[in-house]
């Protein structure tokens, strides 16, 4: 493993593997040993969309590593001015070990590995959100034990989230079911993929998808670069909502997943927000865990 820059990238063993550092990482700091397994290294941190999770995780974690992360925003930085991503790559490798980036197209994610030659980690696309769905996977066998003969649910908008989950469940042996809206449904490539390789469901009704399910997960009806298209969204998105109507369909036992930020009284209901709440605040915790162990898996 050279980078992260999609979980399509990574076999079932590395994504296991980097899971159990997660967890081992996370017990570690509950009993106050903080191991610098990254002494010395440096993180440039590169947003061109907001954040408040990926950043402080990330910051947080290349210090709690012995390391260090340097916060560089678009607005500051020349590739914000057009500075191609291929010079911008050569230059940051001069003095960087590592870089995170936040962007639009996953290209750019690409292009910077490409040219570069140190560890790239992608921080979120409009195509994908690998960190986020370790994180995810982490809390899933956190709360489920495993995840063999689990399913897995998304509802809402085929986005970078859903694109992720699916992979990240097909890789783990989940079963995944989507419900979104006509003319919202993930990346074509990676729904074929995901017949072919995984057991994988599509309707445009959320309480079909969510029957017997183990996990639903939902995130926001317009992501960031999508300001522009809410008021359309809202009407498309109407009813892809999880409820207490969705929450019935599911197994009794079923846990609430959120990547945040949430908008309660549109994707979810703030009553069964609240009511998984814990599950929800456990997942936004352990994207600290989990990038830590993707930091020293890529950079040690
Ligand atoms: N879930 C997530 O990536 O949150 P931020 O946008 O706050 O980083
Ligand atoms: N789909 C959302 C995820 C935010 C973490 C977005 O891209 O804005």
């Amino acid at each position: 493993m050279k980078h992260l820059l999609k979980l399509a990238d990574l076999s079932r063993e590395e994504i296991l593997s980097i899971l159990n550092l997660a967890d081992q990482l996370k017990y570690e700091r509950q009993h106050g040993v903080f191991t610098p397994y990254l002494k010395g290294k440096k993180l440039g941190m590169i947003f061109q969309k907001s954040s408040t999770r990926t950043r402080v995780s990330f910051e947080v974690g290349m210090y709690e590593l012995g390391g260090y992360g340097l916060f560089l925003s678009d607005r500051d930085l020349q590739i914000g001015r057009g500075e191609p991503v291929e010079d911008t790559a050569r230059v940051l490798s001069r003095y960087l070990d590592g870089i995170m980036i936040r962007t639009f197209a996953q290209q750019e994610v690409e292009d910077l590995a490409r040219y570069g030659s140190i560890p790239i980690i992608n921080g979120l696309t409009d195509y994908c959100h690998p960190c986020q769905v370790l994180a995810d996977l982490m809390t899933i066998r956190e709360y489920k034990g495993g995840f063999k003969g689990l399913k897995l649910c998304f509802i809402g908008d085929g986005n970078n989230m859903a694109n992720s989950l699916m992979v990240g469940a097909v890789k783990t042996g989940m079963k995944f079911s989507i419900a979104c809206p006509e003319g919202y449904e993930p990346d074509g490539a990676l729904t074929e993929w995901a017949k072919v390789e995984g057991d994988f469901a599509m309707t445009d009704d959320p309480v079909a998808a969510a029957k017997d399910a183990d996990v639903i997960y939902t995130d926001v009806w317009a992501s960031m670069g999508q300001e522009g298209e809410k008021a359309k969204r809202e009407k498309a998105f109407a009813g892809f909502c999880v409820d207490e109507k969705v929450m019935a369909a599911a197994k009794p036992d079923a846990m609430v997943l959120h990547c945040l930020p949430a908008h309660r009284g549109e994707e979810i209901t703030a009553d069964v927000f609240e009511t998984h709440a814990k599950e929800i605040f456990d997942e936004a915790e352990n994207r600290l865990h989990a990038q830590k162990a993707v930091l020293v898996k890529l950079l040690k």
